[in-house]
């Protein structure tokens, strides 16, 4: 079986409570290089802080991958519905077709953390990857020192498979990582 199928529809946008996630633009750029930008978002990251010509070539790439469809990797912003600025974006990327497994990433500007931003876009992303995608497993990796982020993934019921040891390497500096992952009959109890 080809996955994803050539009749697969787009899962997206979604809309959720508060949130919009949808392709980007290119009049998103300074919404997006504003967080890109910012130490505090990028201390987990293996990018940035971005220059404008690092954050212009990533919306590039985000552009140049709507022209197909399906895709193997989906990068979508997150807009706040409320102010309508792009306050982060959230990927889903396929990795093992054969075995229909994705891992998925997100960032937020910082001004909006703890606000559960974060959970309501991810929540959506899984209910679309276990829903109109057919995914059978979602994973993700978050550094352990990045609450934030596996706080998320506990929120949504994904389990701690494994914690690898300095596996990645931040700005010279190796860290470890927790792999959390959640499969499609776990997700519909939740
Ligand atoms: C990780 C990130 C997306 C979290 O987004 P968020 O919208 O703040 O997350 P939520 O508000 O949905 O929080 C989910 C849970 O995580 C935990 N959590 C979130 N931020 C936390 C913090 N700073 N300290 C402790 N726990 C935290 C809490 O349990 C929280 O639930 P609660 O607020 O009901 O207690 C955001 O911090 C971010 O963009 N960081 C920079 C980029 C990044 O590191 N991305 C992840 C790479 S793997």
């Amino acid at each position: 079986m080809v996955f994803p199928p050539d009749d697969l529809e787009p899962w997206f946008p979604i809309e959720t409570e508060r949130l919009m996630l949808r392709e980007a633009r290119p009049e998103d750029f300074d919404d997006i290089h504003a967080y890109a930008v910012r130490d505090d978002v990028v201390r987990f990251m293996i990018w940035g802080p971005n220059t404008a010509e690092e954050t212009r070539t990533v919306l590039d790439g985000w552009l140049d991958e709507q022209a197909l469809w399906p895709r193997p990797g989906v990068n979508l912003v997150i807009e706040e519905l409320a102010t309508e600025r792009v306050v982060g974006s959230i990927r889903l990327t396929i990795q093992d077709a054969a075995n229909r497994t994705a891992d998925m990433g997100y960032t937020l500007h910082s001004d909006v953390w703890r606000r559960g931003y974060g959970t309501e876009a991810a929540r959506a992303v899984l209910q679309a990857a276990f829903g109109p995608l057919g995914l059978h497993r979602v994973f993700a990796m978050a550094d352990t020192d990045n609450v934030g982020s596996w706080g998320i993934m506990e929120k949504l019921g994904m389990r701690r498979e494994a914690t690898l040891r300095k596996n990645r390497q931040v700005r010279g500096d190796w860290r470890d990582n927790h792999v959390y992952a959640i499969l499609a009959e776990e997700f519909t109890r939740i």
